[in-house]
């Protein structure tokens, strides 16, 4: 189906865009060139020659409809955080927080990189549109890519297609250009792996110039460029200089049983729960209450002429984590990836089926592990392997999830109410707590700490900084996205409220003091009630905390003393806290906002 260069025929004709084309086809050579039209018959054409190649297994169309299966690299599983670059024109505006190499240096090692880099594939110019097409908070990117496989990802998390270039046409739109290539060509007879990638990556974003080059994996958020280079680090830089804001969220309304809803944004960082709590059902106890979801991990939020913050989600399908997601935890995802789903390192069941840890309580008795050998819960605990890969993911259509908001796909984005900020933390950081005001909640943001996951390449388990969930996402200098969020404030007749949350506390004996998944509910009740002024709280060092009675125990009986054990303030871990809070602040300290000091300041205080 792939033209020849030759024959090919645009199926855009916006000028700048084809001779891009032309130009990034005369360096990277591949064999031919294939415009995306995003059509449902070329989707299933990429897959069959994908399952063809290996790179796909078509999975038991009985049990998962229209589901396929791919196994990656093993060495291409996860974000690489340190193959990650912010190419500002100086290092300054990166900030210490990203990894920053001089613009022309990084374009001269990109260009010999990329000669060639596609030949004997096939070159997809894939146009997508993050948010609705045609909304006036939506941007287009054009990702030119040699992997098929982000072309269906892209197709699931992204709106794609004739749609896209119709728009990008019509007024000349401008378009965020991505250069995406697995850097493993093909000489003439050379036969292709299933996961084609290469040991050396790439990640690389050019914020003034808006451009994204992507070299080396085919994973993830390293390669579908729509996602966190371009709905984050390139829009977070978008959105700096326009005045809304591009943030790692998830974004959810709770109705209750008047019919009233509260919209909530969300910032946990990656593998923390923002995809459960966006798609959360409500525990016994609930009747009445329902939470909708709009997103589950990007939110662009803009003030509206009244001054109202308004939030979209900019992707069209969840890259959710699999293992820990199950019909007891998160039934919905469950239902969303049951059909025309794409699974990618996951085990693969005898029957045609998928599985990982967590989905069912008994393991299958055998089935083949994410790297294709065989497993057996026998196997698994003598190697200490786990069947799936703990980064292992599905790719599902947002409009499958049963709670998908029907306000999801509007233009104007819908209302948020408050912001919430969690992280992944054993001991010290209460359950819930709520900040004093806008600039003691950017504080709270900005100081967030978590523990790191399997979503990153590295160490999993250790505590960083990782403020607004944004260490890894932010475009620029870290101390100026303090500042700007502050600023935001100002833009805005009704403040949104902040809160922290922590699901993650354990006992003595490591294990989880507070049940979470669908137990959160009692905790984003209070937060709604909070942001309507209607629910109680006590003052502590940090920030409002709800009483045992003000959080609604109906259907779960929860002891006192474990609720005040999960909601302790101890002061003396909370001053180790504030010096973690310094680390962080003097490596920013020459842009970090006098706010900033100011609240660290009133913090020690009152501690
Ligand atoms: P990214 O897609 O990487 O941005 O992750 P995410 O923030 O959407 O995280 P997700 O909801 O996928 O959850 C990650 C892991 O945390 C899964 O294994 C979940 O089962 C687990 N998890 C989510 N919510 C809770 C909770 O309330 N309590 C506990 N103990 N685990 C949770
Ligand atoms: C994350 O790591 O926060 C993700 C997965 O959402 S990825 O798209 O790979 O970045
Ligand atoms: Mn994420």
């Amino acid at each position: 189906m792939a033209q020849t260069l030759e024959a090919v025929t645009p199926l855009s004709t916006n000028k700048h865009l084809v001779r891009w084309v032309e130009k990034m086809a005369e360096l990277m050579k591949p064999s031919a060139i294939h415009w995306v039209d995003g059509s449902e018959g070329e989707y299933q054409k990429l897959c069959d020659l994908m399952v063809a190649k290996g790179t796909f297994i078509r999975l038991n169309q009985q049990l998962w409809p229209g589901c396929f299966y791919a196994r990656s690299d093993a060495g291409d599983v996860a974000r690489v955080e340190d193959r990650t670059f912010i190419c500002s024109l100086s290092k300054d505006m990166a900030g210490p927080t990203n990894n920053w190499v001089n613009p022309f240096e990084m374009r001269r090692t990109l260009k010999s990189l990329f000669r060639g880099c596609m030949r004997g594939r096939t070159m997809y110019v894939l146009p997508y549109s993050m948010g609705p097409v045609g909304s006036p908070m939506s941007q287009i990117g054009v990702e030119l890519t040699d992997s098929p496989y982000v072309v269906v990802n892209m197709r699931i998390m992204a709106r794609i297609g004739l749609p896209v270039f119709k728009e990008i046409d019509k007024d000349e739109k401008r378009v965020v250009p991505c250069v995406h290539s697995v850097g493993m060509p093909l000489g003439p007879g050379d036969k292709d792996v299933a996961w084609p990638c290469n040991q050396e990556k790439y990640i690389v974003h050019f914020p003034e110039t808006r451009e994204i080059w992507s070299y080396g994996s085919g994973y993830g958020g390293n390669a579908l460029l729509g996602k966190k280079c371009f709905a984050l680090r390139i829009a977070s830089n978008i959105a700096r200089d326009e005045g809304w804001m591009a943030e790692h969220m998830l974004i959810l309304g709770v109705e209750n049983p008047q019919g009233e809803k509260t919209y909530i944004a969300a910032a946990f960082p990656s593998a923390c729960g923002k995809t459960n709590l966006a798609m959360l059902i409500p525990p016994p106890g609930f009747e009445g209450w329902k939470v909708w979801t709009v997103g589950d991990d990007i939110a662009w939020i803009k003030p509206d002429e009244k001054g109202e913050l308004r939030a979209i989600n900019p992707e069209a399908g969840f890259f959710g984590v699999a293992p820990g997601t199950s019909p007891k935890t998160n039934p919905n995802a469950i239902e969303t990836l049951s059909r025309n789903t794409i699974f990618t390192n996951v085990a693969l069941t005898p029957d045609g089926g998928v599985w990982w840890e967590g989905l069912t309580d008994q393991p299958p008795a055998e089935c083949l592990d994410w790297q294709g050998n065989r497993w057996t819960p026998e196997i698994g605990k003598q190697a200490g392997k786990k069947a799936a890969h703990p980064n292992s993911r599905f790719t599902a259509p947002a409009r499958q999830c049963p709670s998908i908001d029907p306000h999801w796909e509007d233009p104007e984005g819908v209302p948020i109410s408050a912001f919430v900020f969690g992280g992944r933390r054993a001991s010290g950081i209460p359950l819930v707590y709520q900040a004093f005001n806008w600039s003691a909640g950017v504080y709270v943001g900005a100081t967030m700490g978590s523990e790191t996951t399997a979503a990153a390449a590295g160490a999993v388990g250790k505590v960083r900084r990782d403020p607004m969930a944004m260490l890894p996402f932010c475009g620029y200098h870290m101390g100026e996205y303090f500042r700007h969020w502050l600023r935001m404030q100002r833009t805005l007749s009704v403040t949104p409220r902040i809160f922290h949350v922590n699901w993650f506390r354990k006992d003595e004996n490591g294990e989880f003091l507070w049940p979470g998944f669908s137990q959160n509910m009692r905790v984003l009740k209070w937060i709604t009630e909070r942001t309507r002024s209607r629910a109680a709280g006590k003052e502590t060092p940090i920030g409002w905390v709800p009483h045992y009675e003000d959080i609604d125990w109906q259907g779960m009986p929860f002891a006192r003393e474990k609720f005040e054990q999960i909601q302790n303030v101890d002061r003396a871990c909370w001053r180790s806290e504030v010096i973690g809070h310094e680390e962080l602040f003097i490596d920013l300290h020459d842009h970090l906002p006098p706010e900033m000091i100011y609240e660290r300041e009133l913090l020690i205080c009152r501690l």
